[in-house]
């Protein structure tokens, strides 16, 4: 059964069709790459499949069961987890405590037992505290866990998001650009994490809008132009495909307009 499937969904803002009738199946383990010019509709894809959204018309299922019946906790709990095209850290909190909170999600006791300080939360906390700190180690980065979060640079901010993302335990994890910004070196380093994660058993969504990043990466490549999917395929079967390469072509003309 695929991790995650879309039938048929669509979605509008006002006069604006953001989502055009996409129909998408994720099967676990596969990395999917989500690709398309600027407005395509790939991050309101991520805010549907996420529930911040409901569709205007079409379904969606995560492991089989309909979206539309879960509440917002339970599609947390159904494993689902994202980072943000626009990173979203807590600047002021410590480098551990930004993972920890992902992390609480999963805690018997959760982030009000912590701060009521209920028994059996110490124990809790210190296996949390260990789990959190492996995680920081598997993303790669290499700082003082509890340096303030807003010191560290860009590249490592994106890493701690991912970190904090992977503390919820996903089965499907959802990247919105996680190399928006960065440098050749930081690209590479991203690029071999991502790997490593699926490597770890998790089934990924990665959104980019550099194709050569997701080229590398993706087992399947999904693209939209405008809200509709245009191609679906193999990386290289994409890559060929005239319908995408007019969408980017299309897309160049703007940027250079
Ligand atoms: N909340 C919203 N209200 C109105 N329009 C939106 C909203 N979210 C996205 N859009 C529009 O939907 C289209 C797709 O945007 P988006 O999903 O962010 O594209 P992408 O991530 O591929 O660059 C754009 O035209 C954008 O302006
Ligand atoms: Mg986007």
């Amino acid at each position: 059964m695929p991790v995650l499937e879309l039938r048929e969904v669509s979605k509008s803002f006002g006069g604006i069709t953001a989502v055009r009738e996409v129909s998408l199946s994720v099967n676990p383990g596969d990395i999917l790459g989500l690709i398309g010019p600027n407005g395509a509709g790939k991050t309101t894809l991520f805010n549907l499949v996420t529930g911040i959204y409901s569709p205007s018309s079409g379904e969606i299922l995560l492991d089989g069961r309909n979206l539309a019946a879960l509440q917002p906790h339970q599609i947390t709990n159904s494993g689902l987890a994202r980072t943000f095209q626009n990173i979203r850290i807590f600047g002021q909190m410590s480098v551990l405590e930004n993972v920890m909170i992902g992390r609480h999600c999963r805690t018997r006791s959760g982030i009000l037992g912590a701060i009521l300080g209920m028994p059996g939360v110490k124990k809790e906390e210190k296996e949390t505290r260990e789990r959190c700190l492996e995680l920081l180690d598997f993303v790669g980065l290499d700082v003082d866990p509890d340096e303030k979060a807003s010191n560290l640079s860009y590249g490592q901010q994106r890493q701690l998001e991912i970190a904090r993302a992977l503390a919820t335990d996903p089965e499907l994890l959802l990247l919105d650009e996680p190399a928006a910004g960065m440098n050749l070196q930081e690209t590479k380093e991203i690029t071999s994490l991502i790997k490593r994660i699926r490597d770890a058993g998790k089934t990924i969504l990665l959104i980019e809008h550099d194709m050569r990043m997701v080229m590398g990466t993706a087992d399947r490549v999904a693209v939209l132009d405008h809200g509709t999917k245009i191609a679906e395929g193999s990386p290289k079967e994409v890559q060929r495909d005239p319908a995408v390469i007019k969408a980017y072509l299309g897309d160049e003309a703007n940027v250079v307009a």
